[in-house]
This record gives structure tokens, C-alpha cells and sequence, in this order.
């Protein structure tokens, strides 16, 4: 028996047991489709896994990997194929776990660079240029957003479906390789995505199957997401990698993280209260949320679990208007009213549950009845959203349901910003003072 087999049989044994407390225990869903496994087929000194991240102001960072430790952590790039007079260094990791040893993961910060304009580049000197386009300085902006993407038929089709209409950056709300401690499957997720994620920025924060906790063997967690995804995490001034925010033209976007400490006196918690302090309407009129265990939920799946992180930070979003709040970990989609303390209110954010992406545990099929009169659209079916921010008043959101060769339009709504809604900020302060 090789390490990889013997790897895999001391997962199964000591591994699934743990795992199923992660999940609730299954529920009717529908079959998965089986994984995508995305061999590496360049040579072992060129970029495998590349993707692309926003990085502070007017910058990007480029993440690959080499098997070949000797190749520098370098990017070239310009705004003509084959021609770039620009060039950064950067830094690398590499990480064990258990048997598996990674490559060499180079995290190369580039910039500045001018907004809505593609550069192609070259990472370590070595391998196939690679574009991506920067995103809009101003508005139309658009987001593709899915959570629990995985790596299986449904992702690849999922996948399809996204690169088929163009959109600015992707949004991801946690559960992304699904390796789940079996580290070859995260590098066959970064050569799944690659020809997505090295074009437009993926900006991730961490599901569940991200901690990669296994009893004795390894306590770090979150190993293998934090070197691999690295994200601007300093650059919004936060201590974690598990929590970030950034711009986009009018939107400020905040991560948040279900599976760190979320009290009053955690540092996500202070980190959050003095981020939202900062933002400014009137640069930023829209503020979206993305986390992993939807607050809100009538699916049976995963009832409960974002409720103790709910109540500890549900009135710092609403006190700031936050526009709309995205999760995942739940397999299926849905939309609710605007809502605050499990009631209707119309100054409180807009929750859509996308865990829809494709991953190999299959649907969450079972809702609760009657329907909540909270909820507004709820469907077990694979498929991804889009945010279109169409100026500083108004965004289109739409949920895009697989189907096996095409997409279906399945929900949509238009929706108003809360910073041009007078009547929920309080007439003795302005937008700024809140
Ligand atoms: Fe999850």
C-alpha cells in the first residue's frame, strides 16, 4: 500500500465519524455526481493553480504553484501578450500534512494597475501567459457568487455556466475544494478553477470543510485554505486571514468567518464594528456581506447552526445598513425579505443561502412547511447567482439554476440600495455619523 492509499484508508476510518458532526446527518438528497479529478499535466517547473485576488487599492496578487522548489515567487506582466515591462517578487510557503508535502506557493502582490483593463502576465519565468481584466473603477459592476463549489460534475458544469457570460469578480461564501484532509484534492480543485480564477479575482472566505482538523495528526487549523487563499486580510487591517474586506468601485465587501470567534470580544468581532465605522456612503453606497452558515434558513439542513454568530453580530450589520447578506454551507438556494431579529423590516439586509455550487454531498431537499413568510424564493437545485450593481441606487440580483446544458434563469429582483433609503437613517444623522 503506498502513503497516498494508506493516507485515504485512515480517513475513511478515523475521519468520516468527525466529518458527519460537521454536517447534520443526511438528509433525502439527490444523488451527487462524481468528482473531477484535474490531473497536472504541465512540467514541474511551471505555474500550476493560478488564480487571481483583489489587494488593496489599485492591486492584485497572483497566487501559483511550482513543484519545483528553485522557481522564484516573480510575476512579469504588461497590457500586451507577450510584451511585459513590468515585473514583481513576492513571497512562497509550503505546508505538510500528515504524508502530503505541497508545492512551492507563490503569493506575488503586482500593481498598481489602471481599473477595467486586461494584463496579461507570466508567473516564475516559466510556462503559458496567462490575462486577467481589473476590475470597473465605477459603476456597472458584477458579481458571480456561489458557495459549496467542490470539484465534482455539477461544479464543472456550474463552472461552465459562469464562464459563459462575463461578469467582474467572483464571490465565493466558503466550502471550496472539499478535499476534507485529502491535500492531492485541493491541488486538483486550484487546476479545476484555474482557467476561471487566473482571468477574473476570486475572493473567498472559509467554510466548515476548510478547518481540516484531524484528531491527534493535525490541530493547525484552516492549514492548507490559509496557504493556499491567501487574501487582502492586512490590507483591510484585519489580524486573520478568516475575515477581510474591500472595494470595488461603490461596493464594499466584507468577509466574515463562522468558524473563528465571533463574541463581542473576539477580535473578528472589534475588527468588524471598526471596519463598518469607516465606510463611507457616499464612496461606497452599497455594502455587501458574504459568511458560511446562513443566519437565516427554513431548509432543514443546518437549522441553527449561524444562529449563536446571529445574534452576536446581527445588530452591527443592521446599525450599519448593510445591504445584503450571502452564505452558503446550506445545499440549495434561497432568497428572504429584508430582515432584522427574525422579523420583516425594510432597513435591514436582503439574506440569499447560494451553497448551490456543486459539491459531492449532493442537495439539501428537504424545507421546512409551512413556508416562513420571511422567505421569499427557496429551490434544492445547483446553479449561481449574479449581483449587477448597476449605479449607486440600484442592483439586479439573479439566480441561475443548472440545468444540464444550459442555464435557466430561475429568480430575480431588483433591488435599492439602504444608503438612498432616507427613512432608515435617522434624520439627526447623516450616513457618515452612523
Ligand atoms: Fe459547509
Amino acid at each position: 500500500m503506498n502513503v497516498f492509499a494508506l493516507f485515504f484508508s485512515l480517513n475513511l476510518l478515523f475521519l468520516c465519524p468527525f466529518l458527519s458532526q460537521a454536517d447534520v446527518p443526511e438528509l433525502s438528497r439527490e444523488p451527487p455526481r462524481p468528482i473531477v479529478f484535474v490531473p497536472h499535466d504541465r512540467s514541474k517547473s511551471d505555474p500550476q493553480q493560478v488564480h487571481v485576488s483583489l489587494a488593496g487599492m489599485d492591486h492584485m496578487r497572483v497566487t501559483y504553484i511550482t513543484e519545483d522548489k528553485k522557481v522564484e515567487s516573480v510575476v512579469e506582466y504588461g497590457t500586451q501578450p507577450g510584451k511585459y515591462d513590468r515585473k514583481n517578487t513576492g513571497e512562497s510557503t509550503s505546508y505538510k500534512y500528515f504524508f502530503y508535502s505541497s508545492g512551492k506557493i507563490h503569493h506575488v502582490k503586482i500593481g498598481p494597475l489602471e481599473p477595467n483593463t486586461t494584463y496579461y502576465y507570466k508567473c516564475g519565468c516559466n510556462g503559458p501567459e496567462f490575462s486577467f481584466k481589473t476590475p470597473p473603477s465605477s459603476f456597472p459592476v458584477e458579481f458571480a457568487i456561489v458557495g459549496d463549489l467542490g470539484q465534482t460534475e455539477w461544479t464543472a458544469a456550474t463552472l461552465a455556466q459562469i464562464k459563459s457570460q462575463d461578469y467582474d469578480v467572483f464571490l465565493l461564501p466558503g466550502d471550496l475544494s472539499y478535499a476534507d484532509t485529502n491535500q492531492p484534492l485541493w491541488d486538483s480543485f486550484g487546476r479545476l478553477v484555474e482557467p476561471l480564477a487566473s482571468k477574473r479575482p476570486w475572493m473567498v472566505t472559509q467554510g466548515n470543510h476548510e478547518i481540516e482538523f484531524f484528531p491527534i495528526i493535525e490541530h493547525t487549523t484552516f492549514k492548507s485554505y490559509n496557504s493556499r487563499w491567501l487574501m487582502p486580510y492586512t490590507e483591510s487591517l484585519s489580524e486573520s486571514n478568516l475575515y477581510y474586506s474591500f472595494d470595488v468601485a461603490g461596493i464594499h465587501t466584507i468577509m466574515l468567518g463562522s468558524y473563528t470567534d465571533f463574541d463581542s470580544e473576539s477580535d473578528q468581532y472589534q475588527w468588524l464594528q471598526a471596519d463598518l465605522a469607516k465606510v463611507d456612503r457616499k464612496m461606497t453606497p452599497w455594502v455587501i456581506v458574504l459568511l458560511h452558515a446562513p443566519w437565516y434558513n427554513t431548509n432543514e439542513a443546518h437549522e441553527g447552526e449561524g444562529e449563536s454568530m446571529r445574534e452576536a453580530m446581527e445588530s452591527l450589520l443592521f446599525n450599519a445598513r448593510v445591504d445584503v447578506v450571502f452564505a452558503g454551507h446550506v445545499h440549495a438556494y434561497e432568497r428572504f425579505k429584508r430582515v432584522y431579529n427574525n422579523k420583516v423590516d425594510q432597513c435591514g439586509p436582503i439574506y440569499i443561502t447560494i451553497g448551490d455550487g456543486g459539491n459531492r454531498e449532493g442537495l439539501a431537499t428537504s424545507f421546512k412547511k409551512p413556508p416562513s413568510p420571511l422567505s421569499v424564493f427557496r429551490e434544492p437545485s445547483f446553479g449561481h447567482g449574479r449581483l449587477k450593481v448597476i449605479d449607486e441606487k440600484r442592483a439586479h440580483w439573479s439566480w441561475h439554476r443548472n440545468n444540464d446544458s444550459n442555464t435557466v434563469l430561475a429568480d430575480e429582483v431588483w433591488l435599492e440600495s439602504l444608503s438612498a433609503l432616507s427613512s432608515c437613517w435617522p434624520s439627526s444623522q447623516s450616513h457618515d455619523e452612523l
